[in-house]
Formats: C-alpha cells, sequence, structure tokens
C-alpha cells in the first residue's frame, strides 16, 4: 500500500512524487467562530488527516465501530479502499489575519508580511466565490475517491467553525515533481513540469520553495507559500490551431516536449538560436521564454497543478483548464513570472477565473499539531 509521512521537516503534498487526483477545497470560519474554535479544529484535523494518510478512517470507532445509534464518525465509503497515496496539506489565507475576523483571533499581528491577496493581473477574469479562502486544504491521492472522502470528512469535521468557500476537483496530473515519473501532459496535449524543480533539487528548493528557518514570522520556518489559479482553457479553439503555431506558443515540440532550439526533453532551451527567416526559433512571445528563469532574475517555483473538466458550459464547450498550484518561498516569484506572462500568445487561449494565497507553515513533528506556532 502507498503511503507518504504526515510527519516531518516539511509538511507533505509539496515535494511528494505528484499523485493523479486532487480535490481542493478553500475554507472559510463561520460567523463568530472564535480562537478557541480554530484551534480546536486545527487540532482535529491534524488527528484526523493524520488517520487518513495512514489509511484508516478519521477516529477509531470510524464508520462502523461506534453507536449503532448514532451517525458514524467517518463517512464509510473508503472502507476497502488503503491510502492510495493521501496527502492532506494544510494551508492559511491573508483573511485569517486582517479585518474584524483577523483582530477576533488575535492573529493581526503574526500576518506574514508577504501574506497578502494577489495583485490584478492582465486578462484576470476572476470569480469572488472561487478565489480566496481563510483556510485551505489540499488533498491528493492515486484514486479520486480517497481524495473526496478526505475532504468530505475534514469538512464534515469542521461543521460550526468553518465552511467550504469553494472546491475544486482535478484529475491528472500535470506535473512531476522526480525524474522517475514520466512527464504527463496537459488539455493542451503538450508535456507539462519538464523544467519543474524536483524533489531531489535539494538546494533549488531552500532557495525557491521553502522559507528558511530564520524567516519572519517563526511560524512558517519550514513552509511555503502556495498560489492557486483556476485556468479555463479555450480547449475547442486550440484545437483549430495549427500544430507549428501550437508548438510556437508553447515554445517546445508536442511529441517529445523539447524545446524549439533543439535537443531532447531535458536539453536546456537556448533563446539565441535564430531560424533561417532570421526569427528565434523559441519566439519572443512563447509560454516557455517568457516563464523561463532568464525572464525572471533566475526565479523558479514548484508546479503541482492538475486538469479539470467541469461539464461543459452553456455553448456545449468543455469546461475545462488547468487547476495551477505552486509553491513558492515568497510569492513574489509567482508575481513576477505571471507579470511576465503578460505577452504569453497563450493568453489567447486561455483565462484565469480563480485565485488564492495560501501561507503553508511548516512540518507538523512528532505530538504537534498544524499551525500549532501560530497561537
Ligand atoms: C512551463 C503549460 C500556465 C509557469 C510550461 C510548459 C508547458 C506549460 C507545456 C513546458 C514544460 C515544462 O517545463 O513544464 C502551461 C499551460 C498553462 C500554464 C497550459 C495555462 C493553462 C502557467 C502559469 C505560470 C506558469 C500561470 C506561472 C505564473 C511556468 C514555468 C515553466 C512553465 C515557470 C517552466 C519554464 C522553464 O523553466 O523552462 N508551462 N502553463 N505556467 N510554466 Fe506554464
Amino acid at each position: 500500500e502507498l503511503t507518504y509521512a504526515f510527519r516531518g521537516a516539511h509538511q507533505a503534498g509539496v515535494v511528494t512524487p505528484v499523485q493523479e487526483h486532487l480535490h481542493f477545497a478553500a475554507y472559510d470560519l463561520v460567523e463568530g467562530a472564535t480562537r478557541e474554535d480554530l484551534i480546536a479544529l486545527l487540532q482535529e484535523w491534524t488527528a484526523a488527516a493524520e488517520r487518513l494518510t495512514r489509511g484508516q478512517p478519521v477516529t477509531e470507532d470510524g464508520a462502523v465501530g461506534g453507536p449503532l445509534l448514532a451517525p458514524p464518525d467517518d463517512t464509510g465509503e473508503t472502507l476497502d479502499l488503503g491510502a492510495h497515496g493521501l496527502t492532506v496539506t494544510f494551508g492559511f489565507g491573508p483573511s485569517l489575519f486582517t479585518g474584524e475576523l483577523g483582530r477576533r483571533l488575535g492573529l493581526t499581528d503574526r500576518r506574514p508580511a508577504a501574506l497578502n491577496r494577489l495583485p490584478l493581473f492582465a486578462f484576470d477574469l476572476l470569480e469572488e466565490p472561487i478565489s480566496d479562502g481563510d483556510l485551505c486544504l489540499q488533498v491528493c491521492a492515486e484514486d479520486p475517491h480517497v481524495a473526496v472522502h478526505a475532504i468530505r470528512n475534514l469538512t464534515r469535521i469542521a461543521f460550526g467553525t468553518a465552511m467550504i468557500r469553494w472546491s475544486q476537483i482535478g484529475f491528472g496530473r500535470t506535473a512531476a515533481t522526480t525524474r522517475s515519473q514520466s512527464t504527463p501532459r496537459n488539455l493542451f496535449g503538450f508535456k507539462d513540469g519538464t523544467a519543474n524543480v524536483m524533489s531531489d533539487e535539494t538546494e533549488a528548493l531552500e532557495r525557491w520553495v521553502w522559507v528558511p528557518d530564520d524567516a519572519e514570522p517563526a511560524w512558517m520556518a519550514g513552509g511555503t507559500y502556495l498560489v492557486t489559479r483556476k485556468i479555463m482553457m479555450t480547449i475547442e479553439n486550440w484545437d483549430r490551431v495549427s500544430l507549428d503555431e501550437q508548438q510556437k506558443i508553447m515554445g517546445r515540440d508536442k511529441k517529445e516536449g523539447a524545446p524549439l532550439s533543439g535537443g531532447g526533453e531535458f536539453t536546456e532551451p537556448d533563446f539565441t538560436h535564430v531560424g533561417a527567416d532570421g526569427e528565434p526559433l523559441i519566439p519572443l512571445d512563447s509560454h516557455v521564454r517568457l516563464s523561463h528563469p532568464d525572464a525572471n532574475k533566475g526565479q523558479r517555483m514548484l508546479r503541482r497543478s492538475y486538469n479539470f473538466v467541469d461539464g461543459n458550459n452553456p455553448l456545449g464547450q468543455l469546461s475545462a483548464g488547468l487547476f495551477f498550484i505552486s509553491f513558492q518561498r515568497d510569492p513574489q516569484q509567482f508575481i513576477d513570472i505571471q507579470n511576465s506572462l503578460k505577452a504569453d500568445t497563450l493568453n489567447e487561449y486561455i483565462r484565469h477565473v480563480g485565485s488564492a494565497l495560501f501561507a503553508v507553515p511548516g512540518g507538523i513533528r512528532p505530538g504537534e499539531w498544524v499551525g500549532q506556532f501560530l497561537f
């Protein structure tokens, strides 16, 4: 049975080999929820998530071990399934620390300076009900039932303290975090995750993903910042674009994922190469050129996104896209790269409709509960 450790120096679900399925949920605290309520919730969530990670029901009584005349603690639909590589990653949104809520919780002075709502970017068409949130849970697993069961049961535990603001189901990872995983493809048919920060790139992880131990505030030591962007893809329009143009938009070839400057999938792109027509082989407005560290003061991020299809829209088109997830030591890395993508030709085929930023506290060590050092 595939299981990942729940406790450690960092939270699971970041460098963990990307699982195939996602259920991501953002929560808002209910009217009147107190600091004590939030602490109790985080303690209960920690205990339940640790059990789920082992493939166990949320409590010892579970789905069938409790009193016959009470609703069971666990909803039971995964009784026979096991852990399937489940990870639960916890995050705190800017709204938890600000305004009336932040004051009521006594968290105003605990907000990391970097934890602000993301700015509005070019082409953003954000919908408020599917953006932001006070808390988040990123649940990933190799089985969709296991992922949905975890969110369902953790949401039940939150009843009376926090409720779901929005959630997103994702299928098919669009990233790799270890070279032993093949590079998957996104819904545009291109390999995605080739140049990702990998779990064995220790130096790059320290530099671009993990908040250092001496950082401010101290409760973020070993943590990271999580960005989600719900990106709709106008699939039918894309499907009418020639292969040549599709490759020029991405800056990579569709079959191998190799940069248009030549070589194989993992050859570094050479942005100086020009073709017979004098034009750069990797166009100036291609996605890979604009998102590459060379165009972003060397900055990188760890991407862990998923495909989604939410049925179809009223025009009969697929309501589909990329649920983009990235982890970075400082949200500014995402902000800078996203700003650089303003010139990206890909923008003709995508629309960002949801956006959120969460602070992911450091790992949960034995005996601790998530976010303990925040209080
Ligand atoms: C690279 C697709 C949105 C950041 C790539 C690659 C593909 C791709 C196919 C090349 C393979 C790879 O290295 O992973 C897409 C699609 C998007 C999207 C279809 C939207 C629907 C974004 C966004 C960001 C981003 C919003 C960040 C703001 C990156 C980065 C790379 C990359 C940093 C690696 C660049 C490098 O180091 O060479 N993307 N992407 N992408 N993308 Fe995206």
